[in-house]
């Protein structure tokens, strides 16, 4: 079963396939018009001909010209981003355990946008932000067929996603597949797990490419979801950080010896990172707007689909109750407000009980948790809410007044008590590792660089880790920037990671629910138990390690492949904060990957396609 890469011919392409003819026709001009030495003695008609025919062929060629100059101009004026700024879902959306092929057609690309009134290029998905709804069924199959017209390699990943069986389709750059060079597309082709539901995201994961815009909401639905009977709509609600320059020229600074505020900071301050000039919710600054019906359940769906900002999320006069986080159905618990790290997700059930009237929605920019600030960022994130009135621009609904704990940490974990109680296993592994930052000499120069352990990651373009293990023969020993833990046979892990940094870290791991087994202040000290709860711990795919302190989880090592673990904060993981499991390398070794993944590495090695 080997798929071909097919190139789509799309909008970018027929535009160069114009300027051909337009340049084939300015050519027929000077053809018509010259070469007069052959005969000297052509009649005056004749030549009266030739100047009448060349004349309408030079109209003809400016009429040409200037109406595809116009149709270009008009082409790139499309390249204006569209805002997605309410993602109401689609009442009529089926939820069915009847499994479906699901289609999309993405373009990824360059365009230009405002979210917050400062214009600048913005990369994106089918020029729209935040992207595309991806809306399924759990056990769907998604076909997602990714075209890159930008000047970089990319990936798509799907973030929370198991694939089991499908690891080269987890869209992990240097991992689970080379970059999609430019020019060329990349089809994405997995079955959602059938016990999977809940509210997810995709992103770009290449370098720090999400971070300007490449991401948006993945909705699965099922009617076994525990929670389908606590509400009546929903809604999704993206809350993300928003930078006025390009990620790419911000790392550059950011790893430097300067630092990103130029004064040396990586001397002393290694891991300061750049402040975002605004942040957004569905994609704008200001103006969000929900239009909801009085008296109705609401499950709103947040998604943290920022790059370094933990947000606290609340609704004016509504108590909101938690019943998802990162796909895991929770037992309800009532809150005012849900601090939310960057990737993690939940889902919150608000009803619309009160006077009708518009409410500020707030997603709160927890800049407390900053090494360097921003004077000119505004951390209160605004939109509203209105039900049973005409929308008001002039909302003046106060804030709770019990304030949140401004300490950089996740919802506490007795509050996250999954409605299907499942302990979790005894592990057969321990694995413990520590993080840190560290001024290093790298590439010529000094650089702040994330350490797990000793090893600080750097992605292989040109050849992907799993592909290493499977096309490329079995391989269990990995480049000094890999920090890999194989497991031959399936059982359960239990991972420590020590933050030694003072600031908190999101870390993820891919193609995995983990339990939180525990943690605790300073170093981990082996021995000590650890167990939050030993019948039904929390399960999530995002978890946040605060600062000095450290974290256990625990998982299978089911699920064959190469799994990413990493910090989600987008400046980290470019740093090198990123470790890998492999797990079943027998298993790997049996998938069948198709033959354009391969072929993707093959064409870049030696190139630089990741900016
Ligand atoms: Cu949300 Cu490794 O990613």
């Amino acid at each position: 079963m080997s798929e071909k890469p097919f190139i789509k011919s799309n909008g970018s392409e027929s535009a160069s396939h114009d300027d051909a003819e337009i340049k084939a026709a300015s050519e027929g001009a000077p053809i018509a018009l010259g070469s007069p030495s052959k005969d000297r003695v052509r009649t005056r008609r004749r030549i009266c001909i030739l100047s009448i025919i060349a004349f309408f062929v030079v109209i003809l060629a400016l009429a040409l010209g200037l109406g595809l100059g116009l149709g270009l101009q008009h082409h790139s004026s499309a390249n204006y981003v569209t805002t997605n700024s309410s993602f109401l879902l689609n009442s009529s959306f089926v939820i069915t355990s009847t499994p479906t092929t699901r289609y999309y057609e993405w373009a990824v690309g360059e365009a230009t946008g405002s979210p917050d009134d400062f214009q600048r290029t913005m990369l994106v998905v089918n020029n729209q932000f935040p992207g595309p709804l991806i809306e399924v069924n759990s056990g769907d199959e998604l076909v997602v067929n990714v075209f890159n017209k930008m000047s970089n390699g990319t990936t798509i990943h799907w973030h929370g996603q198991i694939q089991n069986g499908t690891n080269y389709m987890d869209g992990t750059s240097g991992i689970t597949q080379c970059p999609i060079p430019p020019g060329m597309n990349f089809t994405y082709r997995f079955t959602i797990d059938p016990n999977q539901y809940g509210t997810f995201w995709w992103h770009a994961h290449a370098s720090t490419q999400y971070t300007d815009g490449i991401y948006g909401p993945f909705i699965i639905h099922s009617p076994n979801e525990p929670i389908i009977d606590q509400y009546d709509r929903e809604a999704v609600i993206v809350l993300s950080d928003w930078y006025h320059d390009m990620s790419s020229g911000l790392l550059t600074q950011y790893l430097s010896n300067a630092g990103i505020d130029g004064s040396n900071y990586g001397g002393f301050n290694p891991g300061a990172e750049p402040v975002p000039d605004s942040g957004l919710i569905n994609g704008l600054m200001t103006g969000s707007s929900f239009i909801f019906e009085p008296n109705l359940r609401y499950r709103l769906r947040l998604i943290n689909a920022g790059s370094l900002t933990e947000f606290v999320f609340s609704v004016d006069d509504h108590v909101l109750d938690v019943v998802e986080a990162d796909g895991t159905s929770l037992d309800a618990v009532s809150v005012h407000r849900v601090p939310i790290n960057v990737a993690q997700r939940y889902s919150v059930i608000l009803t619309t009980n009160q006077t009708s009237g518009s409410y500020n929605v707030r997603g709160e920019m927890q800049s407390v948790c900053y090494k360097l600030t921003n004077p000119n960022l505004n951390t209160m994130v605004l939109g509203t809410m209105t039900y049973g009135a005409e929308p008001s621009t002039n909302v003046t609904t106060q804030d709770w007044s019990d304030a949140f704990p401004q300490d950089c940490v996740d919802l506490n974990s007795t509050m996250i008590v999954p409605a299907l109680p499942l302990a979790a296993p005894n592990s057969t592994q321990d694995v413990l590792v520590t993080m840190s930052f560290q001024q290093t000499v790298d590439s010529g120069g000094q650089q702040t660089r994330a350490f797990i352990n000793n090893t600080s990651w750097q992605p292989d373009s040109s050849d992907a880790t799993v592909l290493q293990m499977s096309l490329g023969g079995a391989t269990t020993s990995f480049d000094s920037n890999q920090l890999v833990v194989v497991s031959d046979n399936i059982g359960v892990i239990n991972l420590v990671l020590n933050n030694q940094d003072d600031a908190s870290h999101p870390f993820h791991l891919h193609g995995h629910v983990f339990w939180i087994v525990g943690e605790g202040a300073g170093l981990y000290e082996p021995g000590v138990s650890i167990y939050t709860s030993s019948t039904n711990p929390p399960r999530r795919d995002t978890l946040s390690v605060p600062g000095y302190s450290w974290i256990a989880i625990r998982f299978s090592t089911d699920n064959p492949g190469l799994w990413a673990f990493h910090c989600h904060i987008g400046w980290h993981m470019a740093a090198g904060l990123l470790m890998q499991f492999a797990s079943l390398p027998s298993e790997i070794q049996k998938f069948n990957i198709p033959s354009y993944v391969g072929e993707q590495c093959k064409s870049q090695s030696g190139g630089s396609l990741v900016g």
